[in-house]
């Protein structure tokens, strides 16, 4: 069951997105043999931590070697989101990965824009770019992905981000890279409360420009930040069947998600790394309706609040609006 809910995706990493089928597809077509042991035995993606899976990530993701493969990725997971019902998704990218296969920014974001369209004439899907840097490279690294997103303006990237290993430097060490960003009018957001607990996110929260946090969940270990997300109105990308694949929590029922909502926070559902952690943007739909009990008004203003927090201008905004309420 895939609810017909209209759907928006806040949280998606582009490489993250690619399926085990065409990772496969892309390593043949670069004669490229990965390591048995990236996939299991189904075939599917093999790993066994948080920080396993971001090494699989990283040797899956050196498939996408040229601006066509980024189009392709692009353009497959867009359209499975189209087929579940999205009408909005914004999809992380990283210039980090693909200049360890030798790709420019602008040829990444170029493949990048090329999916985005294909997709949006063929399904009505509308996509922007977040464009990410990756924590555990280091302060310098953002900073030089941050003078890349402000050297090179496109229509379609619409805000800055980052991810990565969370317990790996502080926030206020990125505040350079994000200040770079932000002087521009781009809207920022940021990993926080994934793997870390509260302080983490305190720490994001003081140091850098965002206005969401990827996650953000474990900001329920301090129930004073919990207010202050409420009051500041800062949107929470929450990505239940991430959290529970990586362990963050055991089971659902231990899932922050509705004590957070009840406290007063701006909730969104997000996939975070589909084929990873077994799940899209439907099933995080549909698993907010049978396991946390949303019916299709509440999931309906799920998608309402991605909008409202979505890095689009006002135009594309009210027309994404209009699509949800009609
Ligand atoms: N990069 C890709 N997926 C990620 C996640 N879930 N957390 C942090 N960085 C990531
Ligand atoms: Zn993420």
């Amino acid at each position: 069951m895939i609810t017909m809910v209209p759907k928006a995706e806040l949280h998606c990493h582009l490489e993250g997105a690619a399926s085990p089928d065409l990772v496969r597809k892309l390593a043949a077509r670069h004669a490229v043999t990965l390591p048995a042991e990236t996939f299991d035995a189904d075939g599917n993606f093999a790993w066994d931590d948080f920080l396993h899976f971001l090494k699989v990530y990283d040797i899956a993701s050196s498939v996408i070697r040229t601006p066509e493969d980024y189009r392709d990725v692009t353009y497959q997971y867009l359209m499975d989101c189209a087929a579940e019902g999205a009408i909005y998704v914004e999809v992380m990218s990283s210039p980090d990965h693909a200049a360890a296969v030798g790709m420019s920014y602008t040829d990444h974001l170029e493949g990048i824009a090329a999916g985005i369209e294909d997709a949006r004439s063929e399904s009505g899907i509308e996509g922007r770019i977040i464009v990410t840097c990756v924590r555990h490279l280091g302060p310098e690294r953002g900073v030089e992905v941050a003078r890349q997103v402000v050297a090179n303006p496109h229509k379609l990237v619409t805000g800055f981000g980052m991810g990565g290993d969370e317990n790996a430097f502080e926030p206020r060490d990125f505040a350079p890279a994000f200040g770079i960003v932000h002087a521009t009018g781009l809207p920022c957001t940021v990993h926080a409360g994934e793997v870390a607990g509260a302080q983490s996110v305190r720490a994001a929260l003081e140091a850098l420009p965002v206005q969401r946090l990827g996650h953000g969940v474990r900001a329920m270990e301090d129930p004073e930040l919990v207010r202050e997300l409420a009051d500041r109105g800062i949107v929470l990308e929450v990505c239940p069947g991430s959290n529970i694949a990586t362990g963050v929590y055991g089971s659902y029922s231990d899932h922050p998600l509705l004590e957070l909502r009840a406290a007063g926070c701006r909730i969104t559902l997000n996939s975070d790394d589909p084929p990873y952690f077994d799940t899209t943007i439907g099933r995080e739909y549909d698993r907010a309706s049978a396991v946390f009990g949303f019916d299709d008004a509440s999931l309906r203003e799920v998608t309402l609040t991605a909008i409202e927090a979505a890095f689009v201008d006002e135009e594309t905004r009210e027309n994404l609006r209009q699509k949800v309420v009609a």
